[in-house]
């Protein structure tokens, strides 16, 4: 195996970084089964975790029952169970469908790791998995799939060998990795927060209703030809493939007046634009026309989103070595 496939053992003080995302294709409908494109973005998480007296994270030290990210991410990657201090800082804004908890916990995940003894790429997936699962009860391994993986990651589609399968009571996903067409994407945060769980549900029903199969298998068409369509770099039939994308979230009941009105300010700018992640508010992601990334940048700041122009991320999760000194 090579050192890319493993995180290797370390002992605390120990620093892990890891990626949020941004789901091209596919949202909502992977959770049942269907294709999804995930890339993983240049907005990154970063854990330090050292032992201490008493557990805490970011100082408080109610965390370890408060907080379900990082309760779950104990026990399930610390079974030494002695007290830690983790300090955690990231560019990801909370709650807005850019990965932030599915990087908190690959990160975090990649630092306990390498405590006990290191872990391979693929288990730590698995792990990562895992503990957001348990701490949101509902979901698919995309978010933490990118986030160990880096890069473009299609689950249940896409071209050669899986990297790794991951594995839930109901099902499992094979992730693969898509070639980087090297485009520049805009992700904006509409201000509105929503609960990843309650949206997963809200599709959940609307999918068992007579027509939802039908509906299943239409998400599942347009995530396989955008994964194809990215994959050789096409954008014209990206754009294509988005904007439907899109009409499809709407049909499924995840907009919100404010990404409407997001996607519309982005029209003139993008060659498409659509909601990414649960939606119900969150964010929506843009392909810029080529050479108007700023542009896009200043339209969705002028209708009031948090916007950022993001790359791919090509790392996955790892640990961040100090600077040796002489
Ligand atoms: O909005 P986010 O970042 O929590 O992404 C959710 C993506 C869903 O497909 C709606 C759920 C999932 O776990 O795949």
């Amino acid at each position: 195996m090579s050192s890319a496939d493993t995180i290797p053992a370390r002992n605390f003080p120990v620093s892990a970084q890891a990626p949020g995302k941004c789901i091209l294709f596919g949202e909502h409908a992977v959770v049942h089964g269907c294709p999804e494109l995930v890339l993983a973005i240049d907005l990154t998480t970063q854990v330090f975790v050292r032992g201490a007296p008493s557990s805490s994270l970011n100082s408080d030290p109610n965390a370890g029952t408060a907080n379900p990210y990082f309760r779950v991410a104990l026990e399930v990657a610390w079974p030494d169970g002695k007290p830690i201090e983790v300090r955690s800082i990231t560019r990801i804004p909370r709650a807005a469908g850019l990965g932030s908890s599915g990087a908190f916990v690959s990160a975090l995940a990649a630092a306990l790791g390498a405590r006990t003894g290191g872990i391979a790429r693929s288990q730590l997936a698995q792990r990562a998995f895992e503990i957001e699962r348990g701490a949101q009860g509902v979901g698919s391994p995309g978010d933490t799939s990118a986030s160990v993986a880096g890069g473009y990651v299609a689950l249940n589609g896409g071209p050669g060998e899986p990297l790794w399968t991951v594995r839930a009571p109901e099902g499992r996903w094979e992730v693969r990795r898509v070639e980087d067409p090297r485009w520049v994407w805009v992700v904006a945060y509409s201000g509105v927060p929503r609960a990843t769980a309650d949206a997963v549900r809200a599709v959940g029903e609307r999918v068992r209703r007579p027509d939802g199969p039908a509906l299943l298998a239409q998400f599942a068409e347009v995530a396989r030809s955008g994964i194809a369509a990215v994959g050789r770099g096409d954008r014209v039939e990206t754009a294509e493939l988005l904007r439907r994308n899109q009409e499809l979230l709407r049909e499924a009941g995840v907009s919100h007046p404010r990404v409407e009105a997001l996607l519309a300010a982005a029209a003139p700018v993008a060659e498409a634009a659509k909601i990414t992640g649960a939606g119900a508010g969150g964010s929506i992601v843009a392909l810029p026309k080529p050479g108007r990334e700023a542009e896009l940048v200043r339209t969705l700041a002028r209708a009031g989103a948090l916007p950022f122009a993001v790359r791919c991320e090509s790392e996955g999760a790892s640990l961040v070595e100090a600077p040796t000194t002489e």
